[in-house]
């Protein structure tokens, strides 16, 4: 990853509406996408030695019926409502949409009311404990739902699906005793199936992780009441390890989707008139399509000059860049942004691309984590804080009004009151506009759990946590300043949450924008004055700052439909 938002950010974060996609692949890559999905979804070793004695099999096995391959059609939904809930990152969104459409196509309706659900499904996330302690007392409140449903006689399940089901799949299954299905983040193609086995009364789960699954055939489907933003996943997993971290354990290796998969949903996007898509992935500069040979020479991956792997340098593949340049290419009036990113992938000709192409947004999230090199050296992030600074540096050059986010933890084992002064200064040093601020969580089975010690007391994490968020919220204050009085091109979201007579939109730098509503000249000469709605595009002119968003003016008396 770096992975996605599990918290309200400090400041501006994306949570935009997207729409309905039908995706089409040829079906070449059709026929290759099916047979991979049955790879993937197929017999595990398990499974052809049914005949074991019971106590050589694992407490998951004997918790499910195994694999009914001749006869899928047996787990048909027929009409049984499905109420999801998602916690966490956008990689869960885009987890849910694709979990959704497997369900949708087995016959499952989906319903907002989660009194008349027959199904509940938890779409949840372990990055820290907060996170986890949060499902866990939903999940208690669920039960409690559960068992006066039991009593009326309109039976409930529920399903933990993502990241939790794939730490936590023992407590979840034996001692709590509270759910019905367990999905991990690469099982979800099984779902119909594990609803099945509970249907007849069983506790299900498949928590196998994949080396290939990208879910690249299954069509997600965009929820989007007015949407003109969407969200495309492009790769899954990570294989950083970085020592703080679950998501390696949780979501596995790293892994791409075909490149055609991907360029087809977002053509299907544009025709729908969707303006912005954001490209998602753990490590979504990590992306490596190996799927054809041809893209398969021995060129070994580019990094940012001064950053290394924990990992071989990896050879071939068709890289982010090449993506990037496609995929800003199918509609030059659709935005392109891109989360999130590994501060380690990103070579120059990525930085130029970004540079060069007008509908590439000028903003990147360099997710540092800290600011001295002892704790970058015990977190196992692979660059010291001058490497980093460089490529800031280096970034700024590149793309002269880029725009910078970040990710930062405080209090990580054995932080010292200096190691802190070194991310304040950090912070100060590199002027970002928003900001992704944690205390640490210590995680079971990552490096720092096995080898290294949480000894900072929470009360000081804490502390620190707010003197980052405070030095941040000055210095996004001044990055958000320096824009007063300039143009902007803004993309409308919708009306302001707090005043309807204000509109709502984002900057090429993600920096949302509350201006106010005025009619402007229609679409066509002929038409008279309309008002601007979502999905237009607009030139304002920034009147003021705060820390996390900027006021204006509109500039021009049009709409504006420049092509970028
Ligand atoms: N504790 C606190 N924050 C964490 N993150 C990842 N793991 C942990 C942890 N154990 C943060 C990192 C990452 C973001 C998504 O979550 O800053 O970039
Ligand atoms: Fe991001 Fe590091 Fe976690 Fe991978 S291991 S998801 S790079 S923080």
């Amino acid at each position: 990853m770096e992975l996605l938002r599990t918290l309200t950010p400090l400041f501006t974060a994306q949570r935009l509406p997207v729409r309905c996609v039908q995706l089409r692949l040829n079906s070449s890559q059709r026929r290759r996408d099916d047979f991979r999905g049955h790879m993937s979804s197929g017999p595990n070793f398990q499974d052809f030695i049914r005949g074991l004695p019971h106590s050589q099999r694992s407490a998951e096995e004997h918790l499910t019926e195994p694999h009914d391959y001749l006869s899928e059609d047996l787990h048909m939904g027929n009409s049984r409502k499905v109420y999801f809930e998602t916690y966490g990152c956008q990689m869960n969104v885009s987890d849910t949409q694709i979990a959704w459409s497997i369900l949708q196509k087995k016959g499952y309706q989906r319903t907002a009311s989660l009194n008349e659900a027959d199904v509940v499904l938890l779409v949840t996330c372990s990055i820290r404990e907060k996170a986890e302690q949060t499902i866990w007392n939903r999940l208690q409140q669920l039960t409690a739902m559960k068992r006066k449903r039991v009593k009326s006689q309109t039976p409930m399940k529920i399903g933990i699906l993502g990241c939790m089901a794939e730490r936590l799949k023992t407590e979840l299954l034996e001692r709590e005793k509270l759910v019905d299905v367990l999905a991990g983040p690469d099982a979800y193609r099984d779902l119909p199936r594990l609803l099945t086995v509970a249907d007849g009364g069983q506790q299900a789960s498949n928590v196998l992780l994949s080396l290939e699954e990208t879910y690249a055939d299954v069509m997600p489907v965009h929820h989007a009441p007015r949407g003109n933003s969407a969200f495309v996943s492009i790769m899954r997993g990570c294989d950083n390890m970085c020592s703080y971290c679950i998501v390696p354990f949780t979501r596995g290796r790293e892994r791409s989707r075909p490149v055609g998969s991907v360029l087809e949903e977002i053509r299907v996007l544009s025709d729908q008139g969707v303006k912005e898509v954001t490209l998602l992935g753990q490590n979504v500069n990590s992306y490596r399509d190996t799927s054809q040979e041809s893209f398969c020479d021995s060129a070994p991956t580019k990094l940012s000059r001064g950053f290394k792997t924990v990992y071989h340098s990896k050879r071939g593949g068709l890289r982010f860049s090449d993506l990037l340049d496609q995929v800003s290419r199918i509609d030059p009036d659709m935005r392109i942004r891109f989360t999130s990113p590994h501060p380690k992938d990103f070579p120059d000709e990525v930085l130029h691309l970004i540079a060069d192409r007008a509908n590439i947004c000028k903003q990147i999230h360099l997710p540092a984590q800290s600011g001295s090199n002892r704790v970058l050296q015990a977190m196992r992030r692979g660059y010291t804080r001058e490497a980093y600074l460089d490529l800031v540096d280096n970034i700024k050059k590149i793309i002269p009004d880029v725009s910078l986010s970040s990710d930062f933890i405080s209090g990580f084992c054995g932080e010292t009151e200096d190691d802190h002064q070194q991310t304040l200064s950090l912070i100060r040093a590199v002027g970002f506009n928003v900001g992704f601020l944690f205390a640490y969580s210590m995680r079971k089975k990552t490096h720092a759990f096995h080898r290294l010690n949480d000894d900072v007391p929470a009360e000081v994490k804490q502390r620190r946590l707010a003197e980052c968020i405070d030095v941040f919220r000055e210095e996004a204050l001044k990055v958000n300043a320096a824009l007063v009085g300039s143009t902007q091109l803004v993309l409308v979201e919708g009306d302001s949450k707090r005043s309807a007579e204000d509109l709502c939109g984002r900057t090429d730098g993600n920096m949302k924008v509350i201006f106010p509503k005025e009619d402007v000249p229609g679409r066509n000469a002929e038409s008279s004055k309309a008002p601007i709605s979502a999905g237009d595009y607009v030139l304002v002119q920034i009147s003021s700052a705060s820390s996390q968003s900027l006021s204006a003016r509109s500039q021009l008396p049009e709409r504006c439909c420049v092509t970028m």
